[in-house]
């Protein structure tokens, strides 16, 4: 006997045929038909069961949460809203649920919060809502890899920990294997750090950018997709304190080249869940219409999910210098009566998300990349532009995201690279492999990186990037 997923069969054409199934029970009705999901897809498959030649503990244990193992024959389906239903032969039960546990979780099916819903994390995928999210999330990670190995790019895997700080920021989770019932003092009697990591101070990863250069510098088209840290206290919608990044890296490319292959990649991605989760999108998208529903008519969004994401497909990014950004946002009046929070005077200050929304979401309607930054609010290993105080950085900005992608060309003249990091105090001692690739056989090379959960969030339309990734870490929850 074959056994099958609930996506196979409904997809199937084999009637008459019998099959194995297995899965959870979302619904019982009238002792009579099972509604069976095994997250392979969004639909349950209706399994109908002989209650009359059925045991009566068997019939008693098809509760909402159990395991089942289901033997039947495929039949074209009578009822509404299916092509095909099972024909119950046998049914094994694998794990029961009691239902007054169940009353207590999230698997009680009726309405929950996304609160009460990231309480129970552990469950949470048992829901229509994070079935969805998780099986779009995966299809996105499939075609990243795609997309790189269609464009001739190697995979490669960068260090968790690691000694450097990539972004110069300080936001880094320290590492340590001290014994705690133990701990090493200094003759001063403080805590000896230095005995951290095996006698050396390290920290997770905020980035794999800076051994992903030196991987370019070798096979020339790279990437990394791996999970970074940032030990930034920011409790917003938009942050995590582990996240999953990508990050491409190409030698002999410049700035027009990684934007160009920002928008690409991130044009292909889309199209690709929009060819490959047509069900999940549609869920996703009737669920916000539903949330929207019930939002004040100014505060709702003006685009259906889908059609969000098919006008990123077929436009083009807006691409912007910051100075050109400033220059609009001097000019403009955001809102009658509200003006920006913090109005920008100065050239040379950083853009607030409340800028960025303005450009992207009022001022031009479309994905935007802004380049050409001030060098001195962006990190130390942008290359210089020849009028001294701009660097080849660059920015995508998304509709209700903000910024999901940062990336520059990189200063690859060792003299240049060496005077910035000296002039803002990176230790040139830590650094001094990354250095040494600017003096053996250097060349232009580009790159960016973009947080996944940030395209998870665009993809699916949820909310909150708690609510796109498995086991969100967060300032405030690390509980699972
Ligand atoms: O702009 P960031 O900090 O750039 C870098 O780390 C570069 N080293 C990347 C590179 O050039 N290879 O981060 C890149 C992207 C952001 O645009 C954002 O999408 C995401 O990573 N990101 C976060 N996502 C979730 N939570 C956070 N705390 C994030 N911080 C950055
Ligand atoms: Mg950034």
């Amino acid at each position: 006997m074959l056994t099958k997923n609930v996506v196979e069969l409904l997809e199937s054409d084999h009637i008459l045929q019998e099959y194995k199934v297995n899965g959870w029970v979302r619904a019982f009705r009238s002792n009579r038909f099972i509604a069976l999901n095994d997250g392979s897809c969004l639909n349950n498959l209706q399994c109908v069961v002989d209650f009359e030649n059925t045991d009566e503990e068997i019939l008693k244990s098809i509760t909402t949460g159990a395991s089942i193992s289901v033997t039947g024959t495929l039949k074209e389906s009578e009822g509404k809203g299916q092509r095909v239903e099972l024909d119950v032969k046998s049914i094994e039960i694998l794990g029961n649920a009691d239902p007054e546990d169940v009353k207590k979780t999230i698997l009680q099916p009726k309405k929950h919060s996304l609160e009460k819903l990231r309480e129970q994390a552990h469950l949470r995928v048992r829901t229509n809502t994070f079935g969805a999210v998780m099986r779009v999330r995966s299809k996105l990670a499939f075609a990243v890899h795609q997309y790189f190995n269609e464009n001739g790019f190697y995979y490669v895997n960068t260090p968790i920990i690691t000694g450097s700080d990539a972004e110069g920021a300080g936001e880094m989770f320290k590492v340590t294997n001290l014994d705690l019932k133990n701990i090493p003092t200094t003759d001063a009697g403080d805590i000896d750090f230095s005995k951290d990591f095996f006698g050396k101070e390290t920290n997770l990863t905020v980035s794999g950018q800076l051994e992903a250069e030196t991987y370019a510098l070798g096979l020339s088209k790279v990437y990394t997709f791996g999970p970074t840290f940032r030990a930034e206290n920011s409790n917003t919608s938009r942050h995590l304190a582990e996240f999953w990044m990508i990050e491409p890296e190409m030698a002999f490319c410049d700035l027009e080249g990684n934007i160009d292959l920002a928008e690409d990649f991130i044009q292909y991605v889309l199209n690709y869940i929009s060819k490959h989760c047509e069900a999940d999108l549609e869920f996703l998208e009737n669920r916000l219409l539903q949330e929207e529903k019930s939002k004040p008519e100014k505060d709702r969004s003006p685009m259906p999910l889908r059609e969000k994401i098919d006008f990123v497909l077929k436009n083009n990014f807006k691409r912007v210098s910051y100075t050109e950004a400033i220059e609009i946002l001097r000019n403009s009046k955001p809102n009658k009566k509200k003006k920006f929070n913090y109005i920008i005077e100065e050239w040379g200050a950083d853009l607030q998300s409340e800028h960025e929304r303005y450009l992207v979401e009022k001022h031009f309607g479309c994905p935007v990349v802004l380049y050409d930054y001030p060098a001195d609010i962006k990190a130390f290993y942008m290359r210089l532009n020849d009028d001294g105080k701009t660097v080849r950085a660059m920015d995508v900005l998304f509709p209700g995201i903000g910024e999901i992608v940062g990336g520059s060309q990189r200063e690859e003249r060792y003299d240049v690279l060496l005077s910035k990091m000296k002039e803002i105090g990176v230790d040139e001692k830590e650094l001094w492999w990354y250095l040494e690739t600017r003096k053996l056989g250097t060349c232009k090379h580009s790159g960016f990186g973009l947080g996944f959960e940030r395209l998870v969030l665009f993809a699916t339309g949820m909310s909150n990037i708690r609510d796109v990734i498995p086991y969100p870490r967060t300032p405030q929850n690390a509980e699972f």
